[in-house]
């Protein structure tokens, strides 16, 4: 595996893979990688010829109170497990590659973008869509894999490049959950064990909640008794429990279409995010 640091010597092993033919697919990360960042390099692999990962932690999407500085950063080991799942080349830009002095541009997506975690993380979603857009550019692939687990980014994504005409392929690869259910994310390392133990009412009260919507109760029940179940459990807070329409995340009162339960709750000082499908009827 290559480690490449400079846009131009990118450009040109990509096209050496390019040379020899087949498809080329980028796995977008911020690094600090886990089974489900794992999950959408073995899904890469198995759809294309040659595979892309990035590792770029990037400043536009962290809001002035959320530490960019702790970020986790372990290249080394990440390049690692990286180079041992088959990828071909890691592209691990320096700074001044993404945003180079004088960077001016700015990639907002209307809509998707402002509800749910949109409103608590103001800016959040155009830096994603701002460094997407650059990683696009840079590498041009065939296709871009991302987590279902963070849905709304890939619902923002997914809006940009039809938006935007990337001419790619976005696919949504789904949530790698731990045994109990709880959906794989490198802030559930900050949990205490019972924190942890909590943790797991959040896939087990989502679930109850959609059988109650599939069955044609209310939503408004079901997305408060999410609420109650996990304040019941320990959670502190619930910052939102939404049924949305899976394509533009506005707010559905009915499950009339193909929708998406989301929810966003703190344990302790974590923020934990999940979401599942809800059979339309
Ligand atoms: O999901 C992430 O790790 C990041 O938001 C992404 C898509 C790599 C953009 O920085």
């Amino acid at each position: 595996m290559q480690i490449i640091r400079r846009v131009d010597r990118l450009r040109s092993a990509v096209s050496l893979l390019r040379r020899q033919g087949g498809q080329v697919a980028l796995v977008p990360t911020m690094g600090a990688l886990h089974a489900g960042h794992m999950q959408l390099v073995k899904e890469a692999r198995q759809r294309a010829d040659h595979v892309v990962a990035s590792i770029f932690v990037n400043p536009k999407q962290f809001g002035a109170n959320e530490d960019l500085d702790a970020y986790p950063r372990m290249e080394e080991s990440d390049a690692a497990m990286l180079s041992e799942a088959g990828v071909a080349i890691l592209w691990a830009p320096d700074v001044d590659q993404v945003y180079p002095p004088g960077f001016a541009t700015s990639v907002s997506v209307a809509g998707v973008s402002d509800g749910l975690c949109g409103a608590a993380r103001p800016g959040h979603f155009d830096g994603v869509a701002t460094v997407v857009a650059k990683l696009f550019n840079q590498v041009q692939p065939d296709m871009a894999l991302f987590g279902e687990k963070d849905y709304q980014q890939l619902a923002v994504i997914r809006a940009m490049a039809r938006d935007l005409n990337f001419g790619l392929d976005i696919i949504g690869v789904p949530t790698v959950r731990d045994a109990d259910g709880l959906a794989l994310s490198s802030r559930n390392a900050y949990l205490t064990p019972d924190e942890r133990a909590a943790a797991a009412m959040l896939p087990r009260a989502m679930q109850a909640g959609i059988a109650v919507i599939e069955a044609g109760g209310a939503v408004e029940d079901a997305t408060g008794g999410i609420e109650q179940a996990l304040l019941a459990a320990g959670f502190t807070s619930v910052d939102y429990v939404t049924l949305a329409d899976a394509v533009t995340l506005e707010p559905l009162e009915k499950a009339d279409r193909p929708a998406r339960l989301l929810v966003a709750a703190r344990i302790g000082k974590t923020r934990l995010i999940d979401n599942m499908a809800v059979a339309s009827h």
